[in-house]
């Protein structure tokens, strides 16, 4: 199969399952944005289908972290008229193809999903069937765009691979070349941005500590009181990268300091090689409140208008729906099921 018979084209999606995070938008978010003006066709989606498989969540909160990550996504800038902005459940061929895929993928490979066993813990027979077809459904959002390019963290990694055995024997089973073998976009170990608390663990919106993180929503005395609780070490910050390993927590907040002020680490430790945490973590601080600040108020006002946010989403389903009522069509001809 050659992959350029199919359109350049990007898919991806983030949980509502809590508040959007620094790490959501230094690690995922700002990449979203850029590849919006590259040569693709970018779909960007909030799963919720995805965020009651952990636990369900209380209704309202459940709908009010959905436009909360909407609003995100469109105050960070991605913007309606250039990507395709929709919310999972609003787009129904989503479930649809899951289904199938259900039937397509081994219960070998899911049983081999790190991410799962992670997530099930000791406990997996009380886990939902839900969360151990999570990336069934997964990879239903990704083949019903014939994506091709799939922008995540490390840790889906093996989700995106799963993803490609599912087009693979979907395609050798009804012998077509008709789903993509998509390319995972990995991020780099410099974009991803680790607790506050703990320099080993990601920045995550589901941690117990809300100290652990920035949220996309905290104010500016907010952010800098957790900037300035943040795990250290006694030492100065070094003069070069190499200075950082086996330190962590200093790395992360250089990382974070890095990629907020669009330098490079070494240009960071140029600047702040010899300082004490006591001098940099204020510098840090101002500079995530000015970066955060205007993509926060923005937040605060397009939630003020959850009419607006509405809208926007009902127009992506609209414009999604152009793409998966065929491919599902032609999925469930291909399979043989006489619903199409
Ligand atoms: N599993 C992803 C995460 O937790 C979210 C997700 C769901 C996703 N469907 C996707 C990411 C499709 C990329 C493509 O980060």
């Amino acid at each position: 199969m050659t992959d350029s018979q199919f359109t350049p084209r990007v898919f991806s999606g983030i949980q509502p399952s809590g508040c959007l995070t620094l790490g959501n938008y230094l690690g995922a978010i700002k990449r979203f944005v850029q590849m919006q003006e590259e040569e693709y066709e970018t779909i960007y989606c909030m799963v919720d289908l995805h965020a009651i498989t952990a636990k369900l969540l209380d209704p309202a909160t459940l709908r009010k972290n959905t436009r909360e990550l909407a609003a995100g996504f469109i105050a960070s800038g991605i913007s309606p008229e250039k990507s395709i902005l929709i919310n999972q459940s609003q787009v129904p061929e989503h479930a649809q193809l899951a289904w199938i895929f259900n039937c397509i993928a081994r219960m070998g490979w899911m049983q081999r999903m790190t991410q799962f066993k992670d997530k099930a813990g000791k406990n997996a027979e009380a886990s939902s069937l839900g969360l151990f077809a999570y990336p069934a459904l997964m990879a239903a959002d990704i083949l019903i765009y014939h994506a091709t390019h799939v922008p995540v963290g490390d840790d889906q990694k093996q989700h995106l691979e799963l993803t490609r055995d599912i087009a693979t024997k979907f395609n050798q089973e009804y012998d077509v070349d008709f789903f993509p073998i998509t390319e995972p976009v990995i991020e780099g170990a410099a974009t991803r941005v680790m607790s506050l608390r703990d320099g080993s663990k990601k920045m995550s919106k589901s941690d117990a500590s809300d100290a652990s993180r920035i949220n996309m929503t905290d104010d500016a005395d907010t952010i800098a009181k957790k900037i300035r609780k943040a795990k250290t070490d006694p030492d100065a910050l070094p003069s070069e990268a190499k200075g950082l390993d086996d330190r962590p927590e200093a790395r992360n907040l250089v990382n974070i300091y890095a990629e907020l002020a669009e330098i490079t680490v070494d240009q960071v430790l140029a600047d702040h090689g010899g300082a004490q945490f006591g001098a940099f973590k204020p510098a840090l601080a101002e500079l995530a409140v000015t970066k955060l600040a205007p993509i926060s108020s923005e937040m605060a006002r397009l939630m003020d208008d959850p009419a607006e946010i509405d809208r926007i989403l009902a127009h992506g389903a609209e414009q999604a729906r152009e793409i998966t009522e065929p491919v599902l069509k032609k999925t469930y001809e291909i399979v043989g099921l006489v619903g199409a």
